[in-house]
Formats: structure tokens, C-alpha cells, sequence
């Protein structure tokens, strides 16, 4: 078990309440800090009381989304990424099993009502190629870079996700490696597909699990 999982469940209740507090005043403050250069996308995080009481399902046309690329939308105020893998990374995938803290996302970062969700061979998607995830690290809600070129970051490195506040990694099914100070995998939101280019991020198709939350907020 890793340091950071360790810590986590000798403790648990008062771990995450201290850090649910912890993430709502960082995301808070990073949202205040991008005011000057991203207006329209302040605007989409910072809802108002009643949007956020009505915040419903959003949906996210996928028809453009090249493999490789990476594109953010939000919902409930959170930033929401999906990214459209490449055979070749979803191919790495299982190899990353070794490094990580929660490999096969046994941790509530998911909606357990997802049966669809493939867990258990690390895509933690419907269809392997599109991942949806909610891109607030898991540490103290900074948002991560997308680093997807192996060796970019030092030779080791697979492809994944950077946060630049202490440097937690993900790889590219937003699972947290070990050994770094995020303790759960980055979450991922209830939805479905409308369609083959459309996603509806928010809900199940039934209609369940719109006010699912992760552990971490
Ligand atoms: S906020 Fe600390 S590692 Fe991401």
C-alpha cells in the first residue's frame, strides 16, 4: 500500500473532511487566480446559487475530437476533460498496473451504479478510446496538465497527467501513481452516450446519480 493510501485509512472521516475543506477553498482561490486571462471560462466555473442548485447533465459533442487530443468542458462548476486515446495508449495501459496506488479504482472515484465502467482493465471508460474525467487533482484541487508524450517528463515517464502544485502524476485513465501526494484517482463523472459524437455527462441514461459526488469533494 502506498504512503498516501496508508494515510488515508488510518483516518479516514477526518482525512477527507479536512481535505473536502481544503479543495473548496483551493479551487475557490485557483478560480479567482485565472480571472484576468480566461473571463468566459470563470463565468462557466463560478455558478450562480440557483444555476448550482439546478446544475444539470451537460452535453459534450465528441464528432471533432481527433485521437490524442484532450478537450474541457465543465459541469457543476468543475472542469470536465475528455480525451479521445490513441490505440498505442490505450495499448500502454496495463503496464502502468505496477506503478499505481489503485489500479482497478476499487476507491469510490466513480459512480458504483457505472456497470459499464471497465475498471477491472484500467480504461475506466464505456468505450476505451473516450475517457471522461472531472480534472481536479486529488490533493488540494489544482488542475493538472496533459504530458501524454512518454519521456517528456523525465525518460520514465509513460504519458499522463502532471499536477504543477507538488507534482502528483496520473496516467491516462486518470489514475493516480503511487507515491505522490494525491491519495485517489482522478474522478469519474455519471454519464452515457446519446450517440456515437455525443456525450451526456451528469447522469446515468435512467437518469440516476446526478447528485453523485467522489470522495474528494
Ligand atoms: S494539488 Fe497537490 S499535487 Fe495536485
Amino acid at each position: 500500500m502506498s504512503e498516501s493510501t496508508q494515510e488515508l485509512s488510518e483516518n479516514p472521516s477526518a482525512d477527507l473532511n479536512s481535505r473536502r475543506l481544503l479543495l473548496k477553498t483551493t479551487v475557490t482561490v485557483g478560480t479567482i487566480g485565472v480571472v484576468a486571462t480566461a473571463v468566459p471560462f470563470v463565468e462557466s466555473m463560478l455558478p450562480s446559487e440557483k444555476a448550482k442548485a439546478a446544475a444539470g447533465p451537460v452535453d459534450v459533442d465528441i464528432s471533432k475530437l481527433a485521437p490524442g487530443q484532450l478537450m474541457t468542458t465543465a459541469w457543476r462548476g468543475r472542469p470536465i476533460w475528455v480525451l479521445h486515446r490513441t490505440k498505442e495508449e490505450l495499448a500502454a495501459l496495463p503496464k502502468m498496473e505496477h506503478l499505481l496506488a489503485d489500479p482497478y479504482s476499487k476507491q469510490p472515484q466513480q459512480p458504483p451504479e457505472m456497470k459499464d465502467l471497465d475498471l477491472k482493465g484500467g480504461t475506466r471508460s464505456i468505450k476505451p478510446e473516450y475517457l471522461v474525467l472531472v480534472s481536479i487533482c486529488t490533493h488540494l484541487g489544482c488542475i493538472p496538465s496533459y504530458m501524454p508524450e512518454p519521456g517528456s517528463l523525465d525518460s520514465s515517464w509513460p504519458g499522463g497527467f502532471l499536477c504543477p502544485c507538488h507534482g502528483s502524476r496520473y496516467d491516462l485513465s486518470g489514475r493516480v501513481l503511487a507515491n505522490f501526494p494525491a491519495p485517489l484517482n482522478l474522478p469519474v463523472p455519471p454519464h452515457y452516450y446519446e450517440s456515437d459524437t455525443m456525450i451526456k455527462v451528469g447522469t446515468l441514461k435512467d437518469g440516476d446519480d446526478q447528485n453523485w459526488e467522489p470522495n474528494t469533494w
